[in-house]
């Protein structure tokens, strides 16, 4: 939380607002996250792009002036040695926060060069952001202008298709849901499917899928529907804070065990829904930068000497939506001559 009083257009404020300088420099962070992964798209080796990407995030999470903390990582710390859940990150010096990231999103659309990879990181104060255990949940997302509680986890998605089609004002052959492609999802394909409703099947990237939402008109995606990781959907819940639009999640708890290391994290209630303000409360940032080619973001490309990069930036309280293409220096071909 940023103390300080500032003087802004004449008047001093209080900001506790996360700082907005920080925003950024988030940018960077993903930015560097993907560039790294980029080096290794294609090469069927997700460990090693996925260990590229989150070397590169924490060198340059350290950079901020920020007293962070992991709380949605790269796994338990006795499982990840870098960026696991706890781990302390940044110069120790700024605001107190809590961050959930993800610095590649979608290992093996990578290594495969597939559309949608992300770098991905969301920043919020301290305890607002949901500390979800590594299982999956079960989500629904739509985009902004349509009124809260429209669609429901609990009602059947003929039903959530329906209401959407007729707040959209389209026929239901018009909607395009958004699913993993998952053996698990079989019935819930199956169900949509007889709506007459379009389903696009994805291969991984369930965070990137939640937010196509939020475009439809750019990415032709209306919903998502199904399970994914619940990491995943407390990032998906950061971003829709910031664009609009609703989600709503449930953990998948469906083992003693998985109870009980809920139970761990603070979750009392394993049957609670949440919605997105519930997973991702207060004022919050968030950056992706595209690492493969995707339907909102394009991948990082490799020139002759500078590296594109493509990013988008968000802010909660502003609602501000910041698409950043950046050319870099290629550290690796940089010649001053
Ligand atoms: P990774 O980047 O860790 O490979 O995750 C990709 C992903 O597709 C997520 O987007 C999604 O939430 C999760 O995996 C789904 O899990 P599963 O592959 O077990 O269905």
């Amino acid at each position: 939380m940023s103390t300080q009083s500032h003087r802004h257009h004449g008047h001093t404020i209080d900001d506790d607002r996360l700082d907005r300088v920080l925003s950024l420099e988030l940018a960077r962070v993903t930015e560097r996250a993907a560039v790294a992964a980029a080096r290794l798209r294609g090469r069927g080796d997700e460990k090693a792009a996925d260990q590229a990407a989150v070397n590169a995030m924490r060198a340059e999470l350290n950079n901020l002036s920020i007293d962070g903390t992991v709380v949605i990582g790269e796994g338990e710390r006795d499982e990840a040695p870098m960026l696991y859940i706890g781990e302390k990150v940044g110069n120790g010096k700024g605001p107190k926060v809590d961050i959930a990231l993800d610095p590649l999103e979608g290992t093996t659309i990578c290594a495969k060069n597939l559309p949608n990879s992300i770098a991905v990181i969301a920043l919020a104060h301290e305890g607002a952001l949901l500390y979800a255990p590594d299982v999956y949940m079960d989500k629904i997302a739509i985009g902004p202008g349509y009124p809260m509680g429209l669609i429901d986890l609990d009602a059947p998605p003929a039903e959530n298709i329906q209401a959407l089609a007729n707040a959209k004002m389209v026929p239901i052959s018009e909607v395009t849901a958004c699913i993993l492609d998952r053996p698990r999802h079989a019935r819930l394909i199956e169900e949509v499917r007889a709506t007459g409703c379009a389903i696009r099947l994805i291969g991984d990237g369930d965070v990137a899928g939640v937010i196509h939402t939020t475009e439809p008109a750019d990415t032709g995606i209306d919903i998502y529907l199904g399970s994914g990781g619940a990491p995943e959907g407390v990032l998906a819940a950061a971003a829709l804070r910031c664009t609009g639009g609703q989600m709503q999640g449930r953990l998948i708890l469906d083992s003693r065990e998985k109870v009980e290391r809920a139970a761990k994290m603070g979750i009392t209630d394993p049957r609670r829904k949440y919605t997105h303000e519930d997973m991702a409360r207060g004022d919050v940032l968030f950056a992706a930068t595209g690492v493969t080619d995707g339907n909102m973001l394009q991948g990082v490309k490799f020139g002759r000497n500078r590296i594109v990069t493509h990013t988008i930036v968000m802010r909660s309280s502003s609602k501000t939506v910041r698409w950043i293409r950046a050319a870099h220096t290629d550290p690796e071909k940089f010649d001053p001559e």
